[in-house]
């Protein structure tokens, strides 16, 4: 079936034997439409090569349909599978996806999410940098539905968080459990209250234990800063005989630290990461690691934000999700308790 001039609505509807407003409700993604119904519209849609004009419909309904996203770092796979399922599930919802790396630069941060703005996204999910400021971030809250994922923020605004104290209890007791008393903790950048939670996690693991710290230290969350804080580490007069890295970018460049050191990875010393990224089960050997389902919590941000996009009017609400421990080949017992 075609027709000479570019498909209306109309013809759509035509094709398909139903109202305007039914095709306009599939279009939208509207969720009340009957399957049957939706497919037919889908098929007609598709053999006419109807293409919605979303400016037009923007200013009848005054959505855009667009979402803007700002994470910090494109190139930490944790925060690729963020948007992976945050694009996937607002996709399906008939959402377009508007990005922004932010590069940990809250100044960069903050124009992203003003062009966001300007550009009348209906709905925003941030993930913040370490300087943002609070009093604007809340503000962004009252003026369209937005998602908080990762990071923690101030407790009035909407998140989805994983639970780092919990975290890091796990590897703690995990390596304790090993033998190890011993242990260094090396972190990213203590400006965000993440590395700040893992670290005061890791602390109160610990003690509970009655063990400290034997040696901190801290940088980016990344491979190059794993590497550089693990060389000084291995300086050390008495090397720890456990490296708990507060996420797998820094664990997999403590890995390479040891490597060039020719230190035998669990032999002379374990190492965990935190966040359980699709490379720590391809690292040499496996990495122990904590899993934080970045897609769950992915999927679990777009549902708060779409009820919030049809009217839900209840109270801001923070999704805390349960950290789980991936023991594989990096972690082992402790040197002396052979
Ligand atoms: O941005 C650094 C870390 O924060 C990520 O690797 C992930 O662990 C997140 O929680």
């Amino acid at each position: 079936m075609s027709v000479a001039r570019r498909p209306t609505v109309v013809d759509v509807a035509r094709a398909a034997n139903v109202s305007v407003g039914t095709v306009s409700n599939v279009v939208s993604g509207v969720r009340n439409v009957r399957p049957e119904t939706r497919e037919r519209v889908e098929r007609a849609i598709a053999e006419l090569g109807f293409r919605p004009n979303t400016i037009a419909r923007a200013l009848i309904r005054r959505r855009t349909q667009t979402v803007g996203m700002v994470i910090p770092d494109v190139t930490n796979p944790f925060f690729s599978d963020l948007i992976w399922e945050v694009e996937r599930a607002l996709t399906d919802a008939h959402y377009a996806v508007l990005f922004g790396n932010s590069a940990n630069d809250p100044a960069r941060e903050r124009r992203y999410l003003e062009a966001f703005l300007s550009r009348r996204v209906d709905a925003l999910v941030v993930v913040v940098t370490a300087g943002a400021d609070l009093d604007f971030v809340r503000g962004l809250a009252a003026e369209v539905p937005t998602l908080f994922v990762d990071r923690l923020v101030p407790p009035d605004v909407e998140s989805v968080v994983g639970d780092n104290a919990a975290g890091m209890a796990l590897v703690v007791d995990h390596l304790v459990g090993l033998g190890h008393r011993r242990l260094a903790l090396v972190n990213g950048d203590r400006g965000l209250e993440t590395a700040r939670a893992r670290e005061a996690g890791v602390q109160a693991a610990l003690a509970r234990h009655g063990l400290e710290l034997e040696a901190r230290s801290s940088g980016e969350f990344t491979l190059a800063s794993g590497d550089e804080q693990a060389a000084a580490l291995f300086e050390r007069r008495e090397r720890p005989t456990g490296v708990i890295a507060a996420n797998d970018l820094l664990a997999m460049g403590v890995l390479a630290a040891a490597s060039c050191s020719g230190l035998a990875i669990p032999g002379d010393m374990s190492v965990s990461g935190y966040d359980d990224i699709a490379y720590a089960a391809f690292t040499s050997p496996p990495l122990t690691t904590v899993r934080q389902p970045a897609r769950a919590m992915g999927e679990e941000a777009v549902r708060l934000l779409l009820a919030r996009l049809e009217g839900d009017q209840s109270p801001p609400s923070r999704v805390v999700v349960d950290p789980e421990l991936r023991v594989r080949a990096s972690t082992g017992p402790a040197p002396v308790a052979r």
